[in-house]
């Protein structure tokens, strides 16, 4: 079957810029598999909009309405499995999921994290916070990891990074827009394509 691809559902928590970057790459870097579904565990989400006007099917999944973080969870396996999803892309989603979670899509979730792991990555590093603490400690070099997903925060098999200089002047904001541009946009859709392809080789 030449033309099997990879059920993709991206998780989303804010803007939204890497579930576009996602959407754009589809069909051109990414050829192996297709966004079926975007879920956002955050009603106000812009990603949300991006997706609706890629006619991609989504799903709001919050912990504050379904109670707790095991039937936030549970909630979220049920959605992923109602729509086959085979894998999962975690684009921005500002949420750390249990090892009951990671455990049922072993090499099936990926994240994108904006700094070279294993610098300023872990629990309480996310968005601007991860640029702030790479300009704070002084580094020249930074940039974007993607990697599997498992019960460590930002602690699993890495797929792929990119390195992005600091300029002088830098504010964590000017960073970030670099590191999205020169690296996130990039080798988000790449480690996607990637990952599915071998997944159709299983
Ligand atoms: C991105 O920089 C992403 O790498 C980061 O949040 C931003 C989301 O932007 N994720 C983390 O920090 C996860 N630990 P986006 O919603 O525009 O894609």
């Amino acid at each position: 079957m030449l033309d099997r691809k990879i059920n993709i559902a991206v998780l989303v928590s804010g803007g939204g810029t890497n579930l576009q970057a996602l959407i754009d790459a589809q069909g051109s870097v990414i050829k192996s598999g297709e966004i079926k579904l975007v879920i956002s565990n955050n009603e106000n989400a812009y990603a949300l909009e991006r997706a609706k006007k890629a006619n991609i099917k989504t799903e709001v999944v919050t912990r504050k309405i379904e109670g707790s973080q095991e039937k936030f969870e549970e909630k979220l396996l049920k959605v992923l499995k109602d729509n086959n999803i085979e894998l999962i892309v975690l684009a921005g989603f500002m949420s750390i999921l249990s090892e009951n979670f990671t455990s049922k899509y072993n090499k099936r979730i990926i994240n994108v994290h904006p700094s070279l792991i294993p610098s300023f990555c872990g629990k309480g590093f996310y968005g601007l916070k991860v640029h702030e603490a790479a300009l704070a400690y002084g580094v020249k070099v930074t940039g974007a990891t993607v990697h599997f997903v498992n019960e460590i925060p930002d602690g699993g098999e890495i797929i792929m990074q990119k390195a992005v200089y600091i300029e002088e002047g830098d504010t964590p904001e000017v960073l970030q827009k670099r590191v999205m541009e020169n690296a996130e946009w990039i080798i988000l859709p790449q480690s996607t394509q990637k990952v599915c392809e071998n997944l159709l080789k299983e």
